[in-house]
């Protein structure tokens, strides 16, 4: 019989199962110190949820490789600790109050710990992906967090700033993609890939997290808070232009562009409502250009890996982008 061309959510999950229960596991282990704070704060985090995508993207890019040690799992728990440690120094920038549904860790131990906490996690994911014994794997990790933390900044000298889409996509590739791309190349050097492999493997990860930052720009004008489970309408109010918003201030009124300017200078909505924003935003077809723009490099990303063989795991990685364009969180 031969197998179905196509896989669902639920039949990605279970083959990566065991692996993600590691995966919790090695993060546990990973996160504990022996001063109490960093201890609750990264169990705090950890027990937090979160879709855990980014070490789903690695383990399936190994296992496309047919790679079969520990350092799948080991590496799946760098790429999440860097993450988590991005989202604590993130929410302090942002002064984000929520993240996951719950407090974010920021308003529970204040700023300080928290710095500190997120400097700490850098620190371990480090510790732990020495084990690989293996300089390619440091160099991209060590690469990799200096492009997060320059889109970091980068982002925040341009607060409040109408940035090019140019310069809007440098900043989603630093803060993001970089990431994604890195999970997909590591799973790849994991599994002895050939340097085609490679950078197949690496542009799907880059085309899919340009998708996902596109989408999470989306989702914060038109999700609610209930669902993402952190602030909505934030990105405007912080003093961030996304790519709905230069779609728009491109082609909108003087008296349009005048209220989105209002509440990027204000840092609030005042006078201005988000209702109003998305009237805008309708007006022009800019959501729907985001989401088209979003949905063109998911597919893009799903055409780089066109020339592996079919498997399981190659259904898994074609089905991610549709994933990602289609969450509703
Ligand atoms: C949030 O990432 C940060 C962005 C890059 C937008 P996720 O949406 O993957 O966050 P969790 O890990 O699922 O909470
Ligand atoms: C994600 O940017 C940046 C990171 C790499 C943490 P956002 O500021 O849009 O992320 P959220 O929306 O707070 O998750
Ligand atoms: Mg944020
Ligand atoms: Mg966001």
């Amino acid at each position: 019989m031969s197998a179905p061309a196509t896989i669902n959510g639920k039949e990605v999950f279970d083959l990566l199962r065991d692996d993600l229960v590691s995966l919790e596991d090695e993060f546990g282990h990973d996160t504990v110190s022996t001063v109490r704070a960093i201890t609750e704060i990264g169990e705090y985090l950890r027990a937090g949820g979160g879709k855990r995508i980014r070490p789903a993207l690695l383990l399936l890019s190994a296992k496309l490789l047919n790679y079969q040690g520990r350092g799948a799992v080991r590496l799946g728990a760098v790429v999440e600790i860097i993450h988590t440690a991005t989202l604590v120094h993130d929410d302090i920038i942002d002064e984000a109050k929520t993240r996951r549904g719950r407090p974010a860790a920021n308003t529970q131990w204040g700023n300080s710990k928290c710095v500190l906490a997120g400097d700490w996690l850098y620190m371990q994911a480090f510790k732990i992906a020495v084990q690989e014994r293996n300089f390619r794997i440091l160099d991209t990790l060590i690469e990799l967090t200096q492009h997060m933390v320059e889109g970091e900044l980068l982002q925040i000298e341009k607060l409040g700033k109408l940035i090019t889409l140019d310069e809007h996509f440098d900043l989603i590739f630093r803060k993001t993609a970089c990431l994604f791309s890195v999970c997909m190349r590591l799973g790849a050097i994991l599994g002895g890939a050939t340097p085609e492999q490679e950078s197949a493997l690496g542009k799907y990860g880059h085309d899919l997290g340009m998708a996902f930052q596109i989408v999470d720009d989306v989702l914060d004008l038109t999700a609610s808070e209930d669902v993402l489970g952190k602030p909505v309408a934030s990105d405007l109010r912080e003093g961030k232009v996304t790519m709905a918003v230069i779609h728009a201030l491109e082609r909108c009124t003087a008296e349009e562009r005048g209220k989105i300017e209002k509440i990027l200078k204000d840092r609030a909505f005042n006078g201005v409502t988000h209702a109003d924003i998305l009237a805008i935003l309708q007006r022009y077809g800019s959501l729907d250009a985001a989401t088209s723009r979003a949905a063109q490099y998911a597919e893009s990303a799903r055409k780089s890996i066109c020339f592996f063989p079919d498997s399981e795991i190659k259904r898994a990685l074609l089905w991610a982008p549709e994933f990602v364009v289609a969450r509703e969180k």
